[in-house]
């Protein structure tokens, strides 16, 4: 277990606990963390190991949500409201499935339930050897292209800049690390019927890498779940529109007295 790095805006009892996704750092949710803290809640978003300010590596999805556990618990939270972009919602569905007990709320961005198929696997074990030859910032210039909308990329190359610098706070060990732990995750799908706290499951339009046919597949499974679509973006919905991706996580939160 390894204690893990992290910013948090707010004070209140509600703990929600934010995992940004692969190859990137909590800087992902800068700007819902700067929004959606207040006096009701506080908002914690932790760097997982080898990204941002968290040191070492983890390889596994049940290493990192036993990380995220330890965080809980240093928290002082016996609950938390859980949300994870992309792996990081590899994360919150390993805690999910490890210490349900310990979950308030699920939100679960851009991601999906299944495990990776043989072609993707064998497409993580290619870019792994990359990042050893080249170095980490391999691993988002391999993503790039399948990143963010074709319009975004048009009109707004300013997200790219960002994303770009939010990726350079990873390390080689910590992506090689990652890279694996995707590689070898467990099915979810078959968790997801016994998860009846209140989920919430957001989607790029434009997603390419974890389509909108992954989120409804979560949104159909989860027992208490709705989901939001979110215009104007692709997979780094976050980033890529900030607003309405911090409204949907705002109007959950308020419906349910958090
Ligand atoms: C992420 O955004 O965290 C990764 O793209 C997820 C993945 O590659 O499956």
């Amino acid at each position: 277990m390894r204690e893990l790095a992290y910013e948090e805006r707010g004070t209140g009892a509600h703990t929600v606990v934010l995992l940004h996704g692969f190859p990137f750092t909590s800087a992902l949710w800068q700007a819902q963390r700067d929004a959606l803290g207040n006096g009701k809640r506080r908002i914690v978003t932790p760097d997982l190991p080898g990204f941002g300010r968290t040191k070492g590596f983890e390889e596994t999805m049940d290493a990192y949500a036993d990380d995220v556990l330890t965080l809980a618990d240093r928290l002082g939270a016996s609950k938390i409201i859980l949300g994870g972009f992309s792996m990081g919602g590899y994360v919150a569905l390993a805690f999910a499935r490890k210490y349900r007990e310990r979950l308030e709320g699920l939100l679960l961005v851009d991601t999906k339930a299944d495990p990776d198929t043989q072609e993707a696997r064998a497409g993580r074990y290619s870019l792994l050897e990359r990042v050893e030859a080249e170095g980490p910032q391999a691993a988002f210039d391999a993503m790039l292209p399948r990143l963010i909308a074709p319009d975004t990329k048009e009109k707004r190359p300013q997200v790219i800049d960002r994303l770009r610098e939010i990726a350079s706070g990873a390390t080689k060990e910590g992506v090689v690390g990652a890279l694996t732990a995707m590689a070898e995750r467990p099915d979810s799908t078959t968790i997801l019927g016994d998860l009846t706290v209140p989920s919430l499951i957001i989607v790029g339009m434009h997603d390419q890498i974890t389509p909108s046919r992954d989120a409804d597949e979560l949104a159909t499974q989860l027992p208490i779940a709705r989901i939001a679509v979110i215009e104007d973006a692709g997979h780094a919905t976050p980033v890529e529109n900030p607003t309405a991706v911090t409204a949907a996580i705002q109007s959950w939160l308020i419906e349910h007295g958090w």
